[in-house]
Parts: C-alpha cells; sequence; structure tokens
C-alpha cells in the first residue's frame, strides 16, 4: 500500500516509517522538522528510513495546502497516517496558538486533501489527554471527553471531532488511535523517561513534579506503532480505539525502574506539580483488543531497558536538547 505518514521525522513517526518499510509498503514521509526539538535529532531518526529504497521525504507544512497538493498528487498515497501536530501539555499553556494552528489547522487540511486526492483512509494521532481528569479508571472509549486540562488535550479533542464530521459528511474512513505516554529509543527529549534517563547517564539530579504520585499508562514504542498498523485494518466508518498498554505506573515507581535498570541512585528534587497535569492515565484496551486483535506485550522493565541501552549510544544532539521551548523564540502569542 501507499501510505503518506505526516510528522514521520518524529519519535513514533520514524518507528512507524520502519515497520510499514518493512512490512513492504511505500512510504511519504512529510514532515516540516519543527523546532520543538532539533532537527538533527530528527534527521537522525529517519538515518534508517533514508537508505529505503521506498521510503519518500518531503520537507513540508501540511498547514500548506499548496505544499500537501503537491505532494499528495505525486504520491498517490491510499492511506494517510496524520501524526504531525505539536504534542506536549505544559507548553501549550504558554502557546495555546501554535497548538490550535499545528493540531486543529493541520488536521483539518490533511483531510481534505485526502478527500480530494481519493484516499480512502486516514488514521489520526490521538491522545489519552482527552480523557481529563475524573473518568472512572479504566478509561473506555466510550467516555466522556469534554473537560480537556490544556490546550493540547482541547486541540487533540478537537482534532477528532474534525475527523468524525468529515467522515460523516464526505464518508472517509477515519480512525482515531488514542496514544497513552510512548516511550522508547528516539522519545522526545521533553517526556519524562527520557529527561530522567539522560540526567542519570551525567550523574545530574532528576526533576519530579508534585509527590510522585501521578501514573502514567507507559506504553512501549514497538506497541504503539503495531496498533496503528493494526488499524489500517479497522472497520470502515468512524471508530476510536485505545492504544495503551492497560497497566498504569506512578512517577516514584517509575523513578525505581529506572534506577534498578541502570543500577544507579537518583538524587531527586522536586517541584510544584505542573498545571494541565492529569493524576492519571489509564487505558482500557478492551476494544483495540477485541476489533484491532491489538494488545501491548512490551512490559515497562523490559522497555525501559531497551530505552536506556539505546541512549547509551543515542546521538550527541540528543543529549544537548534542552526544553523543547525553541517554540519561545517565535513572538509573544495572546
Ligand atoms: N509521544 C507520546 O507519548 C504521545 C502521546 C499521545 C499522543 N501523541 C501524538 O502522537 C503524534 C506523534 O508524537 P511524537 O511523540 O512522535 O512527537 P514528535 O514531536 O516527535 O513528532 C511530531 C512531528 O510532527 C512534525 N510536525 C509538526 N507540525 C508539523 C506541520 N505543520 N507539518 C509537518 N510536520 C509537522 C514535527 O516536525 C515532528 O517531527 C502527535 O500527534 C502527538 O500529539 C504522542
Amino acid at each position: 500500500m501507499r501510505i503518506a505518514i505526516t510528522g514521520a521525522a518524529g519519535f513514533i513517526g520514524s518507528h512507524l516509517s520502519e515497520r510499514l518499510l518493512a512490512a513492504g509498503h511505500d512510504v511519504l514521509c512529510l514532515d516540516v522538522l519543527d523546532r520543538f526539538y532539533p532537527a538533527p535529532i530528527k534527521l537522525a531518526n529517519l538515518q534508517e528510513a533514508l537508505r529505503h529504497p521506498r521510503f519518500v521525504l518531503a520537507t513540508a507544512d501540511v498547514c500548506d495546502p499548496e505544499a500537501l497538493d503537491d505532494s499528495f498528487a505525486q504520491f498517490r498515497p491510499e492511506a494517510v497516517i496524520h501524526l504531525a501536530a505539536t504534542a506536549g501539555v505544559r507548553p501549550s499553556i504558554e502557546r495555546p496558538m501554535t497548538y490550535v494552528r499545528s493540531n486543529v489547522e493541520a488536521t483539518q487540511r490533511v483531510l481534505s486533501a485526502s478527500s480530494q486526492h481519493g484516499v480512502s483512509r486516514v488514521i489520526l494521532a490521538g491522545s489519552s489527554s482527552v480523557y481529563g481528569k475524573d473518568q472512572p479508571p479504566p478509561f473506555d472509549e466510550q467516555s466522556a471527553s469534554g473537560e480537556p486540562q490544556s490546550p493540547y488535550a482541547a486541540t487533540k479533542r478537537a482534532m477528532e471531532l474534525l475527523g468524525a464530521a468529515h467522515s460523516s459528511v464526505h464518508g472517509l474512513t477515519v480512525t482515531v488511535c488514542r496514544f497513552f505516554t510512548v516511550y522508547g529509543p528516539r522519545q522526545r527529549p521533553d517526556l519524562a523517561i527520557s529527561r530522567f534517563v539522560r540526567a542519570l547517564l551525567a550523574d545530574r539530579p532528576i526533576t519530579v513534579f508534585g509527590d510522585g504520585s501521578f501514573a502514567r499508562d507507559f506504553t512501549y514504542v514497538e506497541d504503539t506503532v503495531a496498533g496503528i498498523e493494526a488499524a489500517l485494518r479497522a472497520p470502515r466508518g468512524y471508530h476510536v480505539y485505545n492504544l495503551g498498554a492497560g497497566s498504569p505506573t506512578s512517577v516514584n515507581d517509575l523513578v525505581a525502574a529506572i534506577e534498578q535498570v541502570m543500577g544507579k541512585r537518583a538524587e531527586i528534587r522536586r517541584e510544584p506539580q505542573q498545571r494541565g497535569d492529569v493524576p492519571l492515565t489509564f487505558a482500557s484496551v478492551a476494544k483495540a483488543k477485541r476489533e484491532l486483535g491489538w494488545q501491548a506485550r512490551v512490559g515497562l522493565q523490559e522497555g525501559l531497558a531497551r530505552f536506556v541501552q539505546w541512549a547509551r549510544t543515542a546521538p550527541e544532539a540528543y543529549f544537548r536538547a534542552g526544553e523543547p521551548w525553541s517554540l519561545l523564540v517565535q513572538p509573544p502569542q495572546p
């Protein structure tokens, strides 16, 4: 199949590209190499995919309709997997308009271009953040998601609703895969596991927000991309699936697990809980199991061991990545 992946130079997209290439698909990567974290990291993510003869890289902004039109006209995708977004809860509070553009406007552009170019299926990268903070766990796909706790979560919910509307009006098959804190080699450098492991490797203290009781349903990237691949066979129409491990771990337990894997004690600095963070994410995976035949397979200890092994030899740029706040060089936004 000919598959266009937006945001394919990022963490999840680069793994997905390799998986789909290995399965025999042709892959078009559409990525603007944004400044959320440094472009050299993204190019390093693509090192393996770029060697593949069935992989094409187009550095394009998916908010640019002409760029989308050109690349879809040339590549003629049968399926589009839309991962491009500005991710991250906390920076979305500082720069909401960036998120509205990258996550809402971009989604509508991708949906419209897909219909115009006869694409038969679009998969959207959803997020556990849409469940807000008051859901009874585990969260199933029917749970109300009307009270997002951050602009990021609100834009991800808006993305889903645009997908539902587009599917209804234009008959396009739209599948939302809600990811739950994905980790593994190449993890975005702003996320906790990457921060903790890099700090420990450099013998620096780690920063934990709040008392460490907040818990996340950490999901290994190989499982996440297996779920996205399974979603290429999801039923027609509009459907939503949780792709989470279904086994949440508190930040305190995560730190202990990393200490065990690395054989090192962490010096912990505590800072106040951050605005926008929710206390728990916890996927119900019954629907994905039933309809996609998917479930996570890699446990946290095993996944952390693989991540640490990768981090020990990660590209230099990965270690120089600071805050994902290069966004902040833009002028202040309302
Ligand atoms: N990583 C997680 O734990 C997680 C959890 C839930 C949802 N998600 C979602 O999964 C997707 C991928 O996340 P990731 O962690 O790989 O992030 P990432 O930042 O590593 O990848 C996103 C990619 O999108 C690109 N991009 C951004 N705006 C673009 C635009 N307008 N045009 C073209 N490319 C653009 C960026 O350059 C980047 O390479 C995102 O939609 C994110 O919201 C991720």
